[in-house]
């Protein structure tokens, strides 16, 4: 491949005033609504990406470990599909750990990769380009850092390349299933023939698996949770007292979700200072932080057939807990 791209990296920085605004528009929003609610983007500025990171280290969090088992089983077979000439683009890269199978991959047929990370956390996306460049000689990086709507417009506006999109972590199942489905047309309408999407799902399993893996023995998940309420803190000058709220996940089996929850312990009022009020919390009162959808291969099917996605192939790892799925867009 003709890009020689030795150690070079660039941080676009996607309209982070907005992100910031909207930060103090919809928490008010959600601790007013009933019942009360945080959108789960919000988890990861750096701190929340650091326990992030922590989460994908634990014993019951098998998500990760699944994920990379078929990473490093099944990578080459994977990029064949790729297009000779693509450029690599993630959404929600993180510390890009597992990008790296598939980077190893790429790097024994092509002298060179243009890669594009799109994340939220700024001080993650220049950490992971300064620790891919220290391992790598011929990485281009552009990272973005932007939600996903707005960081694939600006790769749309960077590159010419065909791209070969990862979504990995099972980060769909944060979506609502009609969100999901809202997301990938979205992408869609910007895919070329010859562009490919890898997504990771988590699949449906034994309820105390799953529940396990959200409600780890070392704290580390309630602790990530709780990191929402001490961002509010840090960022919109909040008063919440950490000590009056507790973690909680339960599967809930009807929705095909793991649902997360801060649960006030106590009535209490917590003044805002940047939102200029108080929002009350009744004892037990829960705020709705986050899902996260569990896939059966007939939903990721269906999923597909909704998009308008064709399947160019499926990866299991050995316990059958995880799926990777290729996809292009459906050739009319
Ligand atoms: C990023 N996302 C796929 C994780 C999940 O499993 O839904 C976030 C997470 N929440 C608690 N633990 C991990």
């Amino acid at each position: 491949m003709q890009h020689s791209a030795r150690k070079l990296s660039t941080i676009i920085t996607g309209d982070s005033q907005a992100l910031t605004d909207s930060f103090a528009e919809d928490v008010d929003k959600g601790l007013s609504a009933s019942p009360k609610y945080l959108p789960c983007v919000y988890f990861y500025d750096y701190h929340g990406s650091l326990l992030f990171e922590e989460i994908c280290r634990l014993p019951e969090y098998y998500l990760t470990r699944a994920e990379a088992e078929i990473l490093r089983t099944f990578a080459h077979e994977i990029i064949s599909y790729m297009h000779p000439e693509s450029s690599l683009v993630e959404l929600g890269s993180g510390s890009c750990t597992k990008t790296q199978y598939i980077i190893d991959e790429m790097l024994k047929e092509r002298d060179g990769i243009i890669y594009s990370p799109i994340d939220v956390s700024r001080e993650m996306l220049k950490q992971s380009a300064r620790s891919l460049l220290e391992r790598y000689d011929n990485l281009k990086i552009i990272s973005v850092a932007a939600e996903y709507e707005e960081g694939l417009s600006h790769i749309d506006t960077h590159t010419d390349e065909p791209k070969f999109i990862l979504w990995l972590g099972s980060s769909i199942g944060n979506f609502e299933f009609s969100k999901a489905m809202n997301f990938l047309k979205g992408i869609l309408r910007s895919l070329r023939p010859e562009d490919l999407i890898l997504i990771g799902f988590d699949l449906e399993k034994d309820k105390g698996i799953l529940e396990g893996a959200y409600n780890d023995s070392q704290g580390v998940t309630a602790r990530f949770n709780m990191n929402l309420l001490a961002r509010i803190n840090r960022d919109l000058r909040a008063e919440f007292d950490l000590d009056r709220f507790n973690h909680h996940a339960i599967y809930n089996e009807a929705e095909h979700r793991i649902e997360m929850y801060l649960v006030s312990t106590c009535k209490q009022e917590v003044p805002i200072a940047d939102l200029n009020r108080s929002y009350s919390f009744d004892k037990d009162e829960k705020i709705h932080t986050e899902n996260s959808h569990k896939y059966s291969p007939e939903a990721i099917a269906a999923l597909a057939t909704e998009v308008g996605l064709s399947t160019v192939g499926q990866w299991s790892d050995s316990m059958e807990y995880f799926n990777l799925t290729l996809f292009r867009k459906r050739r009319r």
